[in-house]
Formats: structure tokens, sequence, C-alpha cells
């Protein structure tokens, strides 16, 4: 399904690129409301996606719009906060594909800004061994190259990657089959010292 989705984006984006915006305005400002301004976030349960990498973005967008990823409930964080909570699976509900593909070049083409956070340098020495054993084949650059289209890990928020990994261990959000196990293996120890890693990326 994957792969269908990321052939058909490269195919519209040959055709159409370079895309126009400006429709997309009051979309990217909803956007934004959550993500934070250009798509760094200031939040930690809510991930950056500035600098995503593009197809994993529209894929995640995708998905969202399928009901096929756990999106929870969130409050709007700046701008006009009195827009009622919603979830990601109702923001994108009602956008065509052309819109979803415009959001994952437009946010990938703005700078990844890696969250300010606190970590504990001695977890993200033992996180770095373990990323690097395990994650870093998929995940190169400690899980900052977009070119992996698998996300960004490095900098991320704690928050955020905290909550995937119960998202993964629960089945809620699927994944690749070779990450699950590695996923799986993982001790509680092992996630623990990964998110300071991860966090100490800045
Ligand atoms: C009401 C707040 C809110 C709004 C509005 C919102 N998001 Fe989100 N978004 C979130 C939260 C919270 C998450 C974390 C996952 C979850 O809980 O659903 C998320 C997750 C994501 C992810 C997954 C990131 C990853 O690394 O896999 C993408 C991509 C995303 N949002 C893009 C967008 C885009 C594009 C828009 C505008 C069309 C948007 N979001 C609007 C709150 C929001
Ligand atoms: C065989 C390749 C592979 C391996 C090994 C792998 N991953 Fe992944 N990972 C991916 C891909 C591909 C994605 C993007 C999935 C998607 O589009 O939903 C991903 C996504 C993720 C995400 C979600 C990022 C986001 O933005 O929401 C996290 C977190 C993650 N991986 C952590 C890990 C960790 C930790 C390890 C090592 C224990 C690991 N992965 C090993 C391929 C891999």
């Amino acid at each position: 399904m994957k792969s269908l989705y990321r052939t058909a984006i490269a195919v519209s984006l040959a055709l159409f690129a370079p895309l126009s915006f400006a429709q997309d305005a009051a979309v990217i400002e909803n956007c934004n409301g959550c993500h934070g301004d250009d798509g760094v976030s200031q939040w930690s349960d809510v991930p950056t996606i500035a600098g995503m990498p593009e197809y994993t973005h529209a894929d995640a967008l995708f998905f969202f719009r399928d009901n096929e990823r756990p999106c929870s409930e969130s409050e709007y964080r700046q701008g006009d906060t009195s827009r009622p909570a919603t979830t990601m699976c109702q923001v994108v509900a009602d956008l065509d594909d052309a819109t979803l593909e415009d959001l994952a070049l437009y946010y990938f083409e703005l700078p990844f800004v890696a969250a300010q956070q606190e970590f504990d340098a001695g977890l993200a020495a033992a996180g770095k061994a373990v990323h690097d054993a395990e994650c870093e084949k998929c995940h190169s650059d400690g899980g900052s190259n977009p070119d992996d289209e698998a996300g960004i890990l490095s900098g991320q928020w704690m928050g955020y990657m905290k909550n995937t990994f119960a998202e993964y261990a629960s089945g809620a959000r699927e994944q690749d089959k070779k990450m699950k196990e590695k996923m799986d293996a993982l001790s509680e120890a092992d996630e623990t010292a990964l998110f300071h890693y991860y966090a100490s990326q800045q």
C-alpha cells in the first residue's frame, strides 16, 4: 500500500511540480496552530514536522485520512485557541490527495529545528549504542537523514517519541516488519536510553 502511494505521489509531483501553495495557506495556518510556526513544535506531545521526509509525511497523512493510524484528540496550541480540540484524522478527513502532497512537500522544504529539551547524558550515551546496533541501518546519521524516508528521530520531542513507541508496542500503529523485530527485542531500559539519545541531539 505504501509503495502504491509513493508511486502515485512521485508521478503527480513529476507532472505538476512546481506546485502553488496559495490555496493551501489557510490549511497551513491550521496545521501550525498545533505544530508551531513553520512546523517547528514547542510542545513535547506534538511532533515537529518541518523537514520531515516528504513521502513519509504524505504517507502519514494518507494513513490518518484512512483512519489507519491512531490519532489522539488535541487542543490548539497557538493562534485561535478557541477552535475546538480535534484529531489528525479529522484534520485531514476532507483534504484531497493533491493538498496532502502539497503539504508534505511544503514542510519538507522548511528546516528541521531540534527540540530544546532535557536529557540525561549517561542514558543518551547508552541510547547511542542501542541505536547504532539496532536502528542506524534504516535511520542513518543518528536518525537525522531525511533520505531514509523513515521520519526524523534525532531531535524530535520525547513526549511524541514515547507515545509513538507505545502505539507501535500495542500494534495500534503499523510498522515495518524488520523494524518490529528490533523494537520488540528492546528492553524497557533500552527504550528509555533511546529517548534520551534522540533528545540529546540538539
Ligand atoms: C489540533 C492539533 C493538530 C492539528 C490542527 C494538526 N496536527 Fe498534526 N499532529 C498533532 C498531534 C498531537 C500529533 C501526534 C500524533 C497524534 O497524537 O495523533 C500529530 C501528528 C502529525 C504527523 C505525524 C508525524 C510523524 O512524524 O509521523 C504529521 C505528518 C502531521 N501531524 C501533520 C499535520 C498537518 C500537515 C496538519 C495540517 C493539515 C496537522 N498535522 C494539523 C496535532 C495536530
Ligand atoms: C528495516 C528498517 C528499519 C529499522 C531496522 C528500524 N526502523 Fe524505524 N522506521 C522505518 C521506516 C521505513 C519508518 C517510517 C514508517 C512510516 O512511514 O510509518 C520508521 C519509523 C520509525 C519511527 C516513527 C517516526 C515518526 O516520525 O513517527 C520511530 C520512532 C522509529 N522508526 C524508531 C526506530 C527504532 C528505535 C529502531 C531501532 C530499535 C528502528 N526504528 C529500526 C524503518 C526501520
